[in-house]
């Protein structure tokens, strides 16, 4: 493939891994621009917000947009953005990226000087880094329009459990803006800057939440005989919900249950009259999602009833699993393989029990999700931890992404 307009590419960067001393072909001009992009990124670090509250952060896009001369259309999930961009020509053909723009409600530890200025907010997942590849293809593709179709820049509040996806194709993404296809990407951090990893599948799980109040009937703990004791029941409980995974799904499937909430008692001599218990389940195939769902309520109830106890089951459920469409796996690869080399393009990436809601959009729409290599980083520095960062080494590889695969997809 080739981009009109550009210089013949550089060898920008140069990938650190121990193993390949691997080029890496990023678009001359977004490299020109990488610490541009790295500006924006860092004050969008600064500005974490959470789950349908992205109020600065979505006038900040906004803002960035129409400098490039980019239609937007705001309010759609209620915080979200979406750019809208037409190329040279005057083809129907329309695809739609997506970032997410969220942070996490957590404290962040690092002191740099682009650390949170918030509170109890922070960007741990490097959505302002997702926020600010989109925002550089954006702007080069303004620039260029090398490509014919119209191009829709979906920022998507609420990735973080709030579904803002599916917020927004409520709001008529969908319906409102007619795209053949949809594109998601990820940084991740277990994988080396330099490499990418996609699934011509299922990438993410379904994730699924269940919690339960057992009540028995509390008293004086030297008494129990007097008492119906919830505390055993629950512990009983949690055992048992660990044969599910072992015992009924298959082995060669994958699933977890896990506990997260045990909540009960207030004094060493009182027995609790109730045991509160939480957790999620996490599966890949809809079938196991189902059995998770029936064993997990039939165990805590069968056992409840065993133990003379009560019990106030709830069975929430999550995002859907992630399951990227084979044929636009396939050329999301041969696009990544253009900036990071075929070589450095792992297909057999195993999937992740972690959960993603660019799910809902993919139930929709053909498209691709793919994990940009950002690593490595240490323990301490993974997504969702207090000391995590964006690699920043990474932009200029993301948003030439973007723009190779929009020239790609929609061709003059
Ligand atoms: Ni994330």
């Amino acid at each position: 493939m080739t981009l009109a307009g550009n210089r013949p590419t550089m060898e920008r960067l140069r990938n650190h891994n121990r193993t390949s001393q691997t080029i890496m072909t990023v678009i001359n001009s977004i490299a020109d621009r990488a610490e541009e992009i790295r500006a924006w990124r860092h004050e969008l670090h600064q500005h974490p917000e959470i789950c349908f509250e992205e109020v600065w952060t979505s006038d900040f896009i906004a803002a960035k947009l129409e400098s490039f001369g980019i239609e937007i259309h705001r309010g759609m999930g209620k915080t979200g953005v979406v750019g809208v961009l037409r190329g040279s020509g005057d083809s129907a053909r329309a695809i739609g990226l997506r970032a997410d723009i969220d942070a996490l409600p957590m404290d962040e530890l690092n002191e740099f000087e682009h650390a949170s200025k918030i509170p109890g907010r922070m960007h741990a997942c490097g959505h302002d880094g997702h926020t600010a590849m989109l925002l550089g293809a954006a702007q080069y593709l303004a620039e260029t329009r090398n490509f014919d179709g119209t191009v829709y820049f979906i920022f998507q509040p609420a990735e973080e459990g709030g579904g803002g996806g599916l917020a927004m194709i409520e709001d008529g993404l969908f319906s409102e803006f007619d795209m053949q296809t949809v594109w998601g990407m990820h940084n991740w951090p277990s994988m080396d800057k330099g490499h990418a990893g996609i699934h011509d599948g299922v990438c993410m799980a379904n994730a699924d939440e269940f919690a339960m109040t057992i009540s028995g009937r509390g008293g004086h703990a030297a008494q129990p005989h007097s008492c119906i004791d919830p505390i055993p029941c629950g512990a009983t409980i949690v055992q048992a919900l660990q044969t599910i995974v072992a015992r009924r799904v298959s082995p060669v499937d994958s699933a977890v249950v896990s506990v997260t909430i045990f909540q009960a008692g207030s004094a060493h001599n009182v027995i609790p009259d109730d045991v509160k218990l939480a957790g999620t389940a996490r599966s890949f195939r809809t079938e196991t999602r189902q059995l998770l769902e029936t064993a997990i309520r039939e165990v805590s109830e069968s056992v409840a009833a065993a133990h003379q106890c009560q019990i106030d089951f709830e069975w929430s459920p999550g995002y859907p699993a992630t399951v990227n469409h084979a044929v636009e796996a396939e050329r999301a690869a041969g696009v990544m393989a253009t900036v990071l080399g075929e070589d450095n393009i792992d297909r057999d990436v195993e999937p992740s029990l972690g959960a993603e809601d660019f799910a809902y959009m993919l139930e929709e729409k053909p498209g691709a999700y793919i994990w940009l290599g950002s690593g490595p980083a240490p323990a301490e520095g993974m997504l969702h931890c207090a000391r995590f960062d964006f690699n920043d080494e990474v932009l200029p590889i993301g948003a030439s992404y973007w723009a190779k695969l929009v020239e790609s997809e929609l061709p003059r």
